[in-house]
């Protein structure tokens, strides 16, 4: 795989977006941050049109004095660039139904996370662009970020160029949202979608199962739960080893441990035989996410989230996880915290 290429600010031609038409599909985490950030890279506020159903988020945008129309099918029609914002399971339905049969040509369709498009869930018609602008923040980072004068990670990528310019526009997008002054990494949907997807169903649930198993063989072997929470992450230990190891190296980051520690750890995990984690690691990749059997899944059950209660699979899952060891300990710890505070 030759290195991915990074862009930065000098690599952007802000000026291929001013006199557009940007409409933002929705005013959320990212909508709200990404919309405020290109107003304030100079692209005039009546060239900004935010869509959003008639909630919370639409009063914020007003708020915060953005046009706002929940006339979606209007806003297609004259969107030189459409920032598709709103989560992505409501994506499809939203987009397919309200926005592409009245779509202007030419428009280039902005996705913040490669899902949709990878899946191929988005009617996309041969006269549109498709990009990517997928930064690796949460929406409150990417303004506040950007206010201090500094960038943020970002994936781009040109997934269908049908005007010619269509890396220029994602380019300038990049810029104006404040993600090439840190570098916009060149990426894909495929990859951004790999990679997100095998961290929430590969390496989070294995971590999940981890701090499950080590609780009960240490709860087995008499520790009680106070001590255990505390040990395990509520003293925050494990987020300040990740922040070492992003702003050191993931492996120089051990030599903040003591010598006890930092042998324990290399030597333990050297020992470690990792083919069957590997195995199964491929097998979540290839036979899950990249077949599209989770998407698959989940579309089945995307309608169900909207359900309250027992009837929402996702509060069901919820209801599981709490009911094990470590769920009902952590709640036990944490109701007798919160009386003694
Ligand atoms: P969000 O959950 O904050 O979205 C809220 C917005 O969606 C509001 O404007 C709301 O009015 C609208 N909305 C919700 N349900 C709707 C429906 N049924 N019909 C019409 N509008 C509806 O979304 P978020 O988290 O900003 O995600 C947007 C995109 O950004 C997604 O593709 C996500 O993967 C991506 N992304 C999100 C990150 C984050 O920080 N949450 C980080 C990087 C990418």
């Amino acid at each position: 795989m030759p290195a991915a290429k990074i862009y930065y600010d000098a690599d952007a031609n802000v000026s291929c977006i001013k006199g557009k038409k940007i409409v933002f599909l929705g005013f959320g985490n990212q909508g709200a941050a990404q919309a405020q950030n290109i107003r304030d890279s100079g692209i005039p506020n009546e060239d900004i049109l935010i869509a959003n159903r008639e909630d919370a988020y639409a009063e914020d945008a007003r708020q915060r004095g953005f046009t706002v129309t929940d006339d979606f099918e209007s806003a297609a029609k004259v969107a030189d660039v459409l920032f598709l914002l709103i989560p992505d399971q409501v994506q499809p339905r939203v987009f397919n139904e309200r926005f592409v049969p009245t779509l202007k040509e030419g428009c280039t369709i902005v996705v913040a996370s490669g899902y949709n498009v990878f899946y191929k869930l988005l009617n996309i018609h041969p006269t549109s662009n498709v990009v990517m602008v997928a930064p690796r923040m949460i929406g409150s980072s990417v303004r506040s970020l950007y206010e201090k004068g500094k960038g943020f990670p970002c994936f781009v990528s040109c997934e269908q160029d049908a005007t010619g310019n269509a890396l220029e526009i994602a380019l300038a997008i990049s810029y104006a949202i404040g993600a090439t002054k840190a570098g916009a990494i060149e990426s894909s949907v495929r990859e951004e979608t790999a990679m997100d997807l095998f961290a929430e169903q590969a390496l989070w649930p294995n971590i999940i199962v981890l701090f499950q198993q080590a609780f009960s063989v240490l709860k087995d072997a008499g520790c009680s739960d106070e001590a255990l929470c505390y040990e395990m992450w509520m003293s925050k230990e494990p987020a300040e080893i990740f922040e070492r190891a992003a702003e050191e190296g993931f492996i120089s980051q051990l030599k903040h441990h003591s010598t006890v520690s930092q042998y324990g750890q290399l030597s333990g995990s050297l020992r470690l035989d990792g083919s069957a984690l590997r195995k199964h690691f491929e097998d979540i990749l290839h036979n899950q996410v990249l077949n599209g059997k989770f998407c698959k899944e989940f579309s089945k059950i995307e309608e169900d989230l909207e359900k309250k209660g027992d009837e929402n699979p996702l509060e069901q899952l919820y209801k599981k996880a709490e009911a094990s060891e470590l769920g009902q300990a952590e709640a036990r710890v944490r109701s007798r915290l919160q009386s003694s505070s």
